[in-house]
């Protein structure tokens, strides 16, 4: 959930920090800091300014050392201990030598500080983190270079961690190691780089590698060595970046959101191209499972969370239709904790944008653990789910800065479906020229999203016409409630507004009594089988004195006559509608945002990739 950075042997050490940070920012924003070390002496600033934390610690650094050639940087997302600067990273050890930054979450660390407490250790912040600086100097103290120190005081401590420590008397070296939360080396000729993620050392390092869980890693101006946390030497795999910076910029939009919502044809098509060999087979992007394995698969689960997990309960229905595989789809935290049955033939498919969200990762592999085959959907390339996954199928919607998820979501329904139809090509449940059809059908969605996109103004207007409404309700059916779950929950992290999903027909079981003028409800109404019912559901909520935004295809004519606004899309094979019909509701939920004075980037308590439990 933080992000951290680090530099050792450059002579823009605090530049190379502050630009780091402001491109990590998104992972969380509550505090920033830096140190600096040199000969003996560290200088470090640390601020809470909440989303202008890195430029308020931009003018603390004003009076930084310049020459100082090793640095590290943390932009905090809080988990033990209030954002506030005394909680800040960098933390230091009693002799305010050694420094480290920390992303994740230490389990065992009330243990530890008592422990540390009782041999004379002074804490000076409540965060799980500073418990590794005190341990590091304990074991510094007995003589053990930087890299042993780090390995032993991480053999001590239990959860999670990408962690980096410097010591200011031994001020060439950066020690980092990694479980669990993400961590990349870089270098560059004189330089060494390491940070949580690969964009924010992205214009320095020339050579970027990807360090595993329990690695511990010396960083120097003339390269990096690796060890397990043995002392084991081992070699960082080195990953293929083929980014520039201008993906991570905005290129002209107001904000990353809308222009990652106007990514969205992009994404879909780039994620089914060239999918397809002569022999109708799919082309995954790692596959270490056969063809045989995965026709006898028995059952299917899904496991998600956010919008990877609405994308994934659109694949239950692609996959149980066209596949005829009985299909779960759980919500990622709880999958690991309730003793999951795993079966033969257990087929467990781990979606995530980001790859990287911890309780994914526990759950892709706590079915691993249960003998179940796993398949990665994710968006990042060498992500820990795909390195892990027996099977990836990467979406390729490009990076996606914006927190609220949008085109990650198309994406992740056009790979599943495509996963959907492999499936039942190899089941033999659907005929080849079936099959044929809805992989033209999954083409032809890009078009329609872009034509949605094209009604832009549209929503702007309904938008405008709500801005004083407090209460949404959204109602689908069928892949219209997915996309119902999925159209609330942007509505909710955008506006901060209250919004529940709802399948349309549960509303009468209880939720109806909310029901009452001034509420508004938004109808998926697209899917032409369960179209009577919706409008039915709409007619029920209409009674009752609330305000309807409808959701409807373009050649629907009886939409107008129960809807009080109405957000046309092109009409497409159910299954694919998500894609569409996703569309005006992020758009809904941006105006909204806009019009409410939110920051549609980066809503308030929330981390573009969620690496705690
Ligand atoms: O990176 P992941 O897809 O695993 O992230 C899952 C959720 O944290 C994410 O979708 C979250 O719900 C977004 N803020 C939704 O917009």
């Amino acid at each position: 959930m933080c992000g951290i950075i680090g530099v050792v042997g450059s002579t823009e050490t605090l530049a190379t920090l502050l630009e780091g940070l402001q491109r990590l920012e998104y992972r969380g924003y509550d505090s920033a800091g830096i140190a600096l070390v040199h000969a003996g002496h560290t200088w470090r600033a640390r601020t809470a300014a909440g989303t202008e934390s890195v430029a308020a610690l931009r003018v603390e650094c004003e009076g930084a050392p310049q020459d100082y050639r090793s640095g590290i940087g943390h932009t905090r997302w809080a988990t033990h201990g209030a954002p506030e600067a005394v909680n800040a990273h960098p933390h230091l050890d009693c002799s305010g030598h050694v420094a480290i930054i920390h992303n994740g979450i230490i389990e065992n660390h009330s243990e530890l500080r008592e422990i540390l407490t009782g041999r004379g250790h002074v804490f000076t912040s409540v965060t799980d983190s500073e418990v590794v600086a005190h341990l590091v100097e304990e074991l510094r103290g007995r003589g053990l270079e930087l890299l042993d120190a780090v390995r032993h005081a991480l053999l001590e401590v239990r959860g999670a961690f990408a962690i980096a420590v410097m010591d200011a008397t031994e001020p060439d070296v950066i020690v980092a190691a990694r479980r669990i939360s993400p961590l990349v080396v870089g270098t560059a000729p004189g330089v060494s780089y390491l940070a949580s993620d690969v964009p924010a050392i992205l214009d320095r390092a020339t050579a970027f590698y990807a360090v595993n869980d329990d690695e511990v890693v010396r960083l120097g101006p003339e390269g990096f060595r690796a060890v397990d946390l043995e002392g084991a030497p081992v070699r960082l795999r080195q990953l293929q970046i083929d980014w520039d910076l201008e993906t991570a910029e905005k290129g002209g939009y107001d904000d990353f959101m809308s222009k990652e919502i106007a990514e969205q044809p992009h994404a879909v098509y780039a994620t089914l191209l060239d999918r397809r060999r002569r022999d109708g087979s799919i082309v995954f992007d790692e596959l270490r499972i056969s063809d045989e394995e995965l026709r006898d698969v028995k059952r299917v689960v899904l496991v998600a969370c956010g919008t990877s997990n609405h994308a994934a309960q659109v694949a239950k229905y692609a996959i149980e239709r066209w596949a005829r595989l009985s299909v779960e789809v759980d919500i990622a935290s709880e999958y690991r904790y309730r003793d999951p049955i795993v079966e033969i033939g257990t087929l467990v498919i781990g979606v995530s944008q980001s790859g990287e969200t911890i309780d994914t990762i526990q759950a892709t592999r706590e079915a691993q653990r249960r003998g179940a085959r796993v398949v990665a959907i994710s968006n990042i390339v060498d992500s820990s789910l795909a390195r892990e996954a027996d099977a990836v199928l990467y979406t390729r919607a490009g990076l996606e800065v914006s927190v609220a998820s949008t085109k990650a979501f198309v994406a992740q329904v056009a790979a599943l479906e495509l996963l959907a139809l492999r499936l039942a090509q190899l089941r033999g449940t659907l005929a080849p020229e079936e099959i044929d059809r809805l992989l033209e059908g999954l083409h032809s969605v890009s078009g329609h999203i872009a034509t949605s996109l094209g009604r832009r103004d549209d929503v702007a207007g309904v938008a405008a016409q709500l801005l004083d409404a407090h209460d949404y309700f959204f109602l689908g059916r069928h892949v219209g409630y997915p996309t119902a779950l999925e159209g609330a929950l942007k509505l909710k992290e955008l506006t901060y507004l209250h919004a529940e999903g709802y399948a349309a027909g549960e509303l009468k079981h209880g939720p109806l009594a909310l029901i009452e003028p001034g509420v508004i409800v938004v109808a998926v109404t697209t899917d032409p089988v369960m179209h009577e019912k919706i409008l039915s559901n709409v007619a029920e909520v209409k009674a009752r004195g609330a305000t309807v935004v409808a959701v409807a295809t373009d050649d629907d004519e009886r939409i107008d006559a129960v809807a009080d606004y109405v957000l046309r899309v092109p009409a497409t094979q159910s299954m694919f509608a998500p894609m569409i019909d996703i569309v005006p509701l992020q758009l809904l939920a941006y105006s909204l945002a806009r019009g409410l004075g939110r920051n549609v980037d980066r809503p308030r308590n929330l981390a573009k990739t969620v690496t705690v439990e």
